[in-house]
């Protein structure tokens, strides 16, 4: 087979390391792809907002399947435009990604079938927006509503914070922000593949999203992430498909948008049972990078078997494997380009590149996050010691990473 994977990001790095290891896949390519990619994947120069060059490469390459990673090109409709024209792809149509593209989207159809999450209200006008804050109070968070590649969100402490997120968000044209009752607890990531009612549950992750340490600092895409977790066990797993997952598949059948891709659930453990934060329409970034290296199944067979709607079993290496992202000094904020990276040859560890290229010869920074390096463990410690001491081989004046990713399971 011929496979397309779609992205420039870590996720598309290990999305493609995937597929490379499919006994069914005769040839890879990656479009744009990544400095990381061209060495398991041909890259071809297409960008993945490119929906109609995208098109014509799988028609006149005759690409037997295509998988797509980034969220912005599913809004854009690639999965319609390819569908048209009697290309397989895996991913959600346009009007299904509104799971991830319109937050009050995905609300509206939790709300009306049962599905447990924050109470919310959304807002088209400051005034409102904030006369609403003041009477519920702090903590509560505001979103703004759209891609925000995890950024648009404030989980405000205090009414004042809460305040000034209305005042960024409001300050843009037609500015529309969710807000949302605050949850408390534990927080996880279940992706699923998916296709109309047939959902099969991948391995727990659990993402690291603030910036620095102790989860300070602002929200970011994930600076780092492990997989299993050992505080969501099977009964809460079974309870989040029951609940959550597969009523929102069918849900979104019967409401005439069905979902094909990866169904990624954003999900709270509180003391009130499992509440979903958010659906994201396609894999996680960074869980996809610690998720598919454990995945001992043949990744495009059970992908192939999904879109058929065959129900199929997936086996996963027991062993945790815990991933840390190098992220550009001032990220979220700013980004480098252009900072030389040194000593990635010494690491003993997996490397999937997130925003890097190649100057001069020299492998270079090029975005937010940069690198994430994911290494395994028998245990979520020794993956963690393992990571850390193939992390600290890397050099780059403008890079940091947290040090405390895997931490708090340990502590509990
Ligand atoms: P989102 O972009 O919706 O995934 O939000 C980014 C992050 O903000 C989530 O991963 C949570 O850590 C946090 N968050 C979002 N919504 C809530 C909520 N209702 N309660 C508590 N934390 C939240
Ligand atoms: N890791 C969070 C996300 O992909 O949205």
């Amino acid at each position: 087979m011929k496979v397309l994977v779609i992205g420039k990001g870590g996720r598309e790095h290990a999305i493609a390391h995937a597929v490379s290891k499919s006994s069914l896949v005769e040839k890879l390519y990656a479009a744009p792809g990544n400095p990381g990619m061209a060495e398991i994947a041909e890259n071809v120069d297409i960008g993945d907002s490119d929906v109609e060059g995208l098109l014509a490469f799988a028609k006149q390459q005759k690409i037997d399947l295509t998988i797509v990673g980034p969220e912005h090109t599913l809004a854009l409709g690639i999965v319609d435009a390819f569908e048209k024209e009697g290309l397989k792809i895996f991913g959600p149509t346009k009007a299904a990604a509104q799971v991830e593209s319109s937050k009050e989207f995905a609300k509206k159809i939790m709300m009306k079938y049962g599905i447990p999450t924050a109470a919310y209200q959304s807002f088209t006008e400051k005034e409102s927006a904030i006369a609403y804050v003041k009477e519920k109070g702090a903590p509560i968070v505001v979103k703004e509503d759209g891609l925000k590649a995890g950024k648009g969100v404030t989980v405000a402490e205090t009414v004042e914070e809460a305040i000034s997120a209305l005042d960024i968000a409001f300050a843009q044209e037609g500015g529309k922000v969710v807000i949302e009752e605050c949850l408390r607890g534990f927080e996880f990531s279940l992706i699923c593949f998916v296709c109309g009612e047939t959902v099969i549950p991948m391995e727990i992750a659990q993402d690291h999203k603030c910036a620095y340490d102790g989860d300070k600092g602002p929200n970011t895409g994930g600076m780092g992430v492990y997989s299993p977790v050992r505080r969501i066990t099977p009964a809460i797993i079974e309870e989040t498909m029951h609940s959550i997952m597969r009523p929102m598949a069918s849900a979104m059948v019967k409401e005439g948008v069905p979902f094909t891709g990866f169904l990624y659930g954003g999900l709270m453990l509180t003391t009130d049972g499992v509440k979903t934060i958010e659906f994201n329409a396609r894999f996680g970034d960074p869980e996809a990078e610690v998720i598919l290296p454990r995945l001992q199944s043949d990744f495009v067979q059970v992908i192939l078997d999904v879109m058929d709607q065959k129900e199929c079993t997936l086996t996963w290496s027991k062993d945790v494997t815990l991933g840390v992202v190098l992220a550009s000094g001032g990220y979220p904020a700013s980004s480098t380009k252009g900072a030389c990276i040194e000593g990635i040859d010494q690491v003993n560890a997996q490397i999937y590149h997130m925003g890097t290229a190649w100057k001069d010869g020299h492998l270079v920074t090029d975005g937010g996050r940069v690198l994430i390096v994911v290494g395994e463990g028998k245990t979520l410690e020794e993956a963690y010691a393992k990571t850390y001491a193939e992390v600290k081989k890397i050099n780059c004046d403008c890079l940091f990473y947290r040090n405390d990713i895997g931490k708090k399971d340990m502590n509990a």
